[in-house]
């Protein structure tokens, strides 16, 4: 492109014009950009798009450590069934039943933490070395081939029902969906549901509220929004926190240090000069993918009392920076659907807080959840900014993005 440019110019102007152009376009393609709650990848096998993550010296991705926190949901719920063994099978048929809530069959935290459950339970079928994570739809005669019955304590543990909660208009991880579909559920087996599973709380909570608090059947959530953990004191069973106050740190951080050219461990394994610094609990980093991941915990009534509020700033790093060494930035921020629980009423409030001890002002952009291009016609001015954090609605769309940035 510069080349054509030059052939049609005289030297001088095309000199300044190629300069002019390179500061441009050459401009955004450089800029910091960190992917974050939706990694880059194949929504069908879940291979990693590394074009999107290394698009640029200064592109990172930010997330948490899905196997982890998904084992820790299994463990959770299988210790709780363990310790309830005389009370769990609710009609007494010597079966405990549960029933799955899907957040989105094409993201690999939902995938990880179906596969999470089922391995807990007993209940997963391996294809290819992995559990498969297909939905079961209804299985309460047991005869889906995506699951198998499994065994706690001498009784059978079976996925009655499990389903994407996707609504009509494409939207996934759909609460209302999850509503509605524990009232069909129940209206056909609800003597026969012991306990009930989500890939989180947003649809976790909608079923606790249409069902299974005033029934008293433990449900399992994830992600610990404040409503979700108030509601374990009223019996909700539990949930697990994504640390989303070290992954909202992190999403911010990674591009301040790109913007003040620092160490790219400045405030994260480094203290930095305000005395910000992350543990090793708290997350690590994967050089060959560029990925931060958060480190997650699992939230039960033991310990629900610390988890209350999920909008604190996470203390290790809550120092503001000076605007001497980090001069005001402004930075473009989408989150793909408005209207998620996590995203609306965790991550965000996380994210308003940091943008400000760490001097950035950041635009947020919310999506409808269903479309990339309601997103990405709202980046119509990339120049405006000094960097970018990015939520796509679907992982394979990176390049809808980066093509924006070129
Ligand atoms: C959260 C979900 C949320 C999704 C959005 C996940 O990590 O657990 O609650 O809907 O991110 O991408
Ligand atoms: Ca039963």
């Amino acid at each position: 492109m510069k080349k054509k440019t030059l052939s049609v110019l005289g030297f001088a102007a095309a000199a300044s014009m190629v300069f002019t152009m390179t500061a441009m376009a050459d401009g955004n393609a450089d800029k910091p950009l960190v992917w974050w709650n939706r990694q880059p990848s194949n929504s069908s096998t879940g291979e990693l798009d590394m074009d999107a993550l290394t698009w640029n010296d200064q592109t990172y991705y930010v997330g948490f450590d899905a196997n982890q926190g998904a084992e820790l949901q299994g463990q959770m719920i299988a210790d709780y069934i363990e310790a309830n063994l005389d009370t769990i099978d609710r009609n007494g048929d010597g079966i405990i039943g549960y029933v799955l809530a899907i957040g989105d069959i094409g993201h690999n935290d939902s995938i990880a933490r179906t596969r999470g459950a089922r391995k807990a339970l007993g209940t997963g079928v391996e294809v290819d070395g992995e559990i498969d994570p297909s939905p079961a739809e209804t299985n309460v005669d047991g005869s889906a081939s995506v699951v198998q019955d499994g065994e706690i304590g001498g009784l059978t543990v079976r996925e009655l029902a499990s389903h994407e909660m996707k609504n009509a208009s494409g939207a996934t991880w759909d609460a209302a969906t999850a509503g509605n579909t524990i009232g069909t559920w129940t209206a056909s087996f609800g003597d026969q549901i012991d306990v009930i599973v989500s890939n989180n709380d947003g649809m976790g909570m909608a079923m606790f509220n249409a069902w299974s608090q005033a029934e008293g059947v433990p449900t399992f959530g994830y992600d610990a929004n404040s409503d979700a953990v108030a509601a374990i004191a009223d019996g909700y069973a539990g949930t697990i926190s994504q640390h989303a106050d070290v992954q909202a740190y992190l999403t911010l951080r990674v591009l301040r240090n790109a913007l003040d050219g620092v160490d790219p461990d400045t405030g994260i394994g480094t203290a930095d000069e305000a005395g910000n610094v992350l543990s090793e609990e708290d997350y690590y980093y994967d050089e060959d993918t560029r990925s931060y991941y958060a480190l997650n915990l699992a939230v039960t009534a033991d310990n629900y009392e610390d988890f209350l509020d999920s909008t604190v700033v996470y203390a290790p790093v809550a120092n503001q920076l000076s605007e001497d060494s980090s001069p005001v930035k402004n930075v473009w921020l989408d989150i793909y659907n408005a209207s998620d629980n996590f995203l609306s009423s965790t991550y965000q409030p996380l994210l308003e807080n940091y943008d400000d001890l760490l001097n950035l002002n950041v635009e947020y952009i919310g999506g409808d959840g269903q479309t990339e291009s309601n997103i990405t016609n709202r980046l119509g001015n990339p120049d405006q900014y000094d960097a970018y954090a990015i939520n796509m609605v679907k992982t394979d769309n990176a390049a809808s993005y980066t093509a924006l940035l070129q």
